[in-house]
């Protein structure tokens, strides 16, 4: 088998919060590919980055009083804390916010402009005038321009799931301040990503370099019509890179994003006198990205057309999966089913679920769940029960002895075994992990029935038997090592503690098809403990957090722009306002006041014969007819004002800033005029 050369990224996690297992999904998965490549000989090599640019990140450290610079540098080493614990093995993890990242962004940046990919246009977007920045999508919140729904985020809403831009949105409101954003124009620029429709549907389409069903959602959905200008500049201040030439526009974070797989790669080259070149502009090179199926779009549209323009080799494959789920449900703090990855580390062993993870992915973008009971399950009754059982059950009859001189007859079953290792290879080639575990455990099964058939325990009280323990301890340990072989990717410690066992180390999938003989073997020490359910609903509890308390009716999303125009008044005592006497009322006439802009004359009754004489400012927002026959709300005891037009006995009570916007009081139905207000 000829070595292929391989480079492998997950996404770049944002510089912006703890890990979760959520995360862990693509990571784990990932990392168990890498392992097996490597592991099959390959020249593999996983890369990753944090991804720090960008409005969040900038939230964040403001909010925290400290330079962007120390929020990620926090974050990043968060990161490799719950990376390592997990035992994701990257070559190298690097930074967006770096000098290789910059550098190789002024570079693609420069082929677009050459290739005449780059426009400047002027757009209205939204501003928030507190914080004295321009708000990106997810910093606006308002109510949907199209159905009404309120609270909905900038860019589109989950009631009607309409998109929408940022500027339609009714009754914005920024999310970083409360303010009220204001419309102003800025020039931006944009990638025409239409010039290059052709390359892409011939790319995204072209068997082998995307899941059908996402290729078949790309073609109809975005790829039908002409693709949309794609936006990449951000005006400051922007925690990012500052485009080159451009006096305060800086590169949108999913810009340089992508470029840091090829940054993380260089520094990796520079440190190991190797050339990125060789890597990523080498037809020899497969470059495979794992990635969520939430950001499909920026992996298979923009990115393969930076790297075709900038002269890049594109990917050879993107893994797209499915989001996690947690007892069927969606990840939810309030639940404690939030679960932050060193949380879950305080409890639990991370063999546990990259194992769980391992028995349930496939290579389809389905959502993938963890239930609780079944990871306890499978972890005691697989892993502990019929894995690890294996080596416990028979390494403790033969330590003194060793291994057999020569492999012993097992009825075929290290051959058969051997023959799988192929059908195994190929499901995790092809990233049916499941799969691939299935046909594991089914060896398994195999070798513990071999096992309970040959009843070692038994042949140990007798000394005539000596011989034929050691050579049933031979064949069941070899046949432990072999499954241990193809376990290694998904249970690197466990396959670390095999070495020590058998002094022997695992490095080669090929291994799996010769037996060890002749071997001395360790002391057998625990391998792996069983999963308590009590340390589950440990790492559940210490996850819950209360949700955030919700506001009172916060179902009503009422603007809070009136009270910030207008404070409340100074508190006053009941007997203060009980010398306003608010009186029910009749409007049993209204005429316009020809010589007043504003005004309409009403007569009002209090009941009985009294009427009143009132001059009401709000001629702009009724018409005198529609009003005839209501009730409203007066202030009966207010001392008589002589105007230009006659004397006002009173006023009715209104709300709202005034002109158009005027809004009579009204008492339900029921109140009788005369009636006091109190
Ligand atoms: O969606 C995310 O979490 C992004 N930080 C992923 C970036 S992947 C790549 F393009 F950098
Ligand atoms: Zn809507």
């Amino acid at each position: 088998m000829s070595q292929r050369r391989i480079l492998v990224t997950s996404a770049l996690p944002y510089a912006n919060g703890p890990i979760h297992l959520g995360h862990l999904v693509e990571y784990i998965q990932t990392d168990i590919w890498v392992r097996f490549q490597k592991l099959r000989g390959h020249d593999c090599r996983y890369f990753c980055a944090d991804d720090t640019h960008g409005t969040a990140i900038m939230k964040s450290a403001k909010e925290r009083n400290i330079p962007e610079e120390t929020w990620i540098a926090q974050m990043k080493e968060a990161h490799l804390k719950a990376f390592t614990g997990f035992q994701i093995e990257f070559d190298h993890y690097g930074s967006t916010h770096s000098d290789a990242n910059r550098e190789l962004c002024g570079s693609f940046w420069q082929s677009l402009l050459n290739a005449d990919l780059v426009v400047e246009k002027e757009v209205i977007r939204l501003y928030d005038p507190k914080v004295g920045m321009f708000l990106a999508d997810r910093f606006v919140k308002g109510t949907c321009p199209n159905c009404g729904a309120p609270n909905q985020n900038g860019d589109s809403c989950v009631q009607c799931q309409a998109t929408y831009d940022p500027t339609e949105l009714i009754d914005p409101k920024s999310t970083l301040s409360e303010a009220t954003p204001e419309k102003r124009p800025s020039k931006q620029l944009f990638v025409q990503l239409e010039k290059l429709h052709s390359f892409l549907d011939e790319w995204t389409q072209e068997p082998g370099h995307l899941q059908t069903e996402s290729a078949n959602y790309l073609k109809n959905f975005f790829l039908k019509e002409p693709l949309k200008d794609w936006d990449i500049s951000r005006p400051g201040p922007y925690f990012g890179f500052q485009i080159p030439d451009r006096k305060d526009d800086y590169w949108y974070v999913w810009f340089d994003a992508p470029i840091g797989y090829i940054a993380s790669t260089k520094e990796w080259c520079d440190a190991n006198g190797q050339s990125y070149e060789d890597w990523w502009k080498n037809s020899d090179t497969e470059i495979h990205h794992f990635i969520g199926k939430d950001i499909t779009y920026f992996h298979t549209l923009f990115w393969p057309a930076m790297l075709k323009t900038a002269g890049f080799t594109l990917p050879k494959r993107i893994h797209i999966h499915g989001f996690l789920t947690v007892d069927g449900k969606k990840m939810s703090k309030s639940d404690g089913t939030f679960i932050e990855a060193l949380t879950y580390l305080n409890h639990l062993n991370p063999s546990y679920l990259r194992y769980f993870y391992a028995s349930k992915l496939s290579a389809n973008d389905g959502d993938l769940d963890l239930n609780t009971q079944e990871i306890i399950s499978k972890v005691n009754s697989d892993l502990v029960g019929k894995v690890v059982n294996l080596a416990s059950r028979s390494a403790k009859f033969i330590q003194e002895t060793g291994l057999s001189e020569t492999y012993p007859e097992d009825g075929g079953l290290f051959q058969q075994a051997s023959a799988e290792g192929d059908a195994i290879a190929e499901a995790f080639e092809a990233c049916e992990f499941s799969q691939a575990v299935r046909r594991i455990m089914a060896l398994a099964d195999q070798a513990n029935q071999y096992i309970d058939q040959q009843a070692p325990w038994k042949m140990k009280k007798d000394p005539d038997q000596a011989q034929a323990l050691q050579d049933v301890c031979t064949v069941a340990l070899n046949l432990y090592r072999q499954i241990i072989v193809y376990l290694k990717p998904i249970l690197p410690e466990l396959a670390e503690k095999t070495d020590t066992l058998f002094n022997k180390p695992i490095e080669h999938w090929e291994d799996a098809k010769t037996p060890l003989v002749n071997q001395s073997i360790q002391k057998f020490k625990h391998l792996m403990t069983r999963i308590e359910e009590k340390k589950v609903n440990a790492v559940i509890e210490e996850s819950k957090q209360p949700e955030e308390a919700p506001i009172a009716g916060g179902e009503f999303q009422d603007s809070a722009e009136p009270l910030e125009k207008e404070p409340l008044s100074e508190t006053i005592e009941f007997d203060d306002f009980m010398k306003v006497d608010l009186r029910v009322a009749r409007i049993v006439e209204a005429k316009e006041v020809p010589e007043a802009r504003k005004l309409l004359q009403l007569t009002l009754s209090l009941g009985g014969e009294e009427r009143r004489n009132v001059f009401a400012g709000i001629k702009a927002a009724y018409e005198p007819e529609a009003l005839v026959g209501r009730l409203v709300i007066m202030v009966a005891n207010l001392a008589p004002r002589k105007m230009r037009f006659g004397v006002s006995e009173g006023m009715v009570v209104a709300s709202g800033p005034g002109g158009k916007d005027v809004f009579l009081l009204s008492p339900d139905e029921g109140a009788l005029p005369g009636q006091r207000v109190h």
